[in-house]
């Protein structure tokens, strides 16, 4: 009796983690190594008439980015819009399979913004983009992947398939979009505000736990 007991509880604690495994969904992550990362391989991108802590704080591990529809873009010769942005340095790729995780916030009132792109291309700037408009998370304007991003922390995984041309997003674990990528030899990932065609005045989202992977 006390034999089948246990059989049956370790049976039943078997399946609870199979299904909490299985509603958490794949970890994107597993098969690849998690590179090097330190302060060195952050550069920050912001106004260029501003000091950067003006724009940007790193607190108990998050990284906060805003900026002002008004404000001058990045360097004294660009023509871009404004943008406050965490550049990942360091890791320029023109190959193999490469991820970028990170968990990101975006406060409610942030419109009109790319929050994370893949940079790199041939005949655009970009593999992909991320942008929040009036509170949907899109790929570009195209594909909405969350409707309702405001005030809560998503984790989000980008891979890229260079070999294969692919990207692939996962929000909280879950496939949210496969897309083509746009070509282009060398590739970075950023996070941060990068203001679009009807940005809100003010902008701004929040980073932490940002990771670079790869797979060769
Ligand atoms: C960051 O790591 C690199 C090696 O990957 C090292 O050369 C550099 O000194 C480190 N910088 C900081 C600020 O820790
Ligand atoms: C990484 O790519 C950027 C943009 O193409 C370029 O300016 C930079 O020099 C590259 N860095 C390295 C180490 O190749
Ligand atoms: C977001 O809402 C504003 C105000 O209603 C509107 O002007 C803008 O076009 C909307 N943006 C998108 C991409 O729908």
């Amino acid at each position: 009796m006390g034999y089948s007991c246990f059989v049956l509880a370790i049976f039943y604690i078997v399946l609870l983690h199979l299904c909490t495994q299985r509603a958490k969904g794949a970890d994107p992550t597993v098969g690849f190594t998690s590179l090097p990362l330190n302060s060195s391989n952050f550069e920050i991108q912001r106004p260029y008439d501003l000091p950067q802590s003006a724009r940007y704080s790193f607190i108990n591990g998050v990284h906060r980015l805003w900026v002002y529809s008004t404000d001058k873009p990045h360097s004294p010769t660009s023509k871009t819009k404004p943008r406050t942005e965490i550049r990942i340095v360091g890791y320029n790729y023109s190959s193999g399979v490469w991820q970028f995780e990170g968990h990101g916030y975006v406060p409610k009132g942030t419109s009109g913004v790319c929050i994370m792109q893949l940079f790199g291309a041939s005949g655009q700037a970009t593999t992909l983009a991320m942008v929040v408009n009036n509170g949907t998370l899109s790929y570009y304007l195209n594909s909405v992947l969350v409707p309702h991003i405001y005030d809560q922390w998503f984790r989000l995984n980008v891979i890229h398939d260079v070999g294969a041309g692919k990207v692939r997003v996962f929000i909280n674990g879950g496939l949210k979009l496969e897309a083509n990528d746009h070509g282009g030899t060398s590739h970075y990932f950023k996070c941060g505000v990068y203001s679009q065609r009807t940005p809100s005045y003010y902008m701004e989202s929040r980073w932490k736990g940002i990771k670079v992977l790869n797979k060769m």
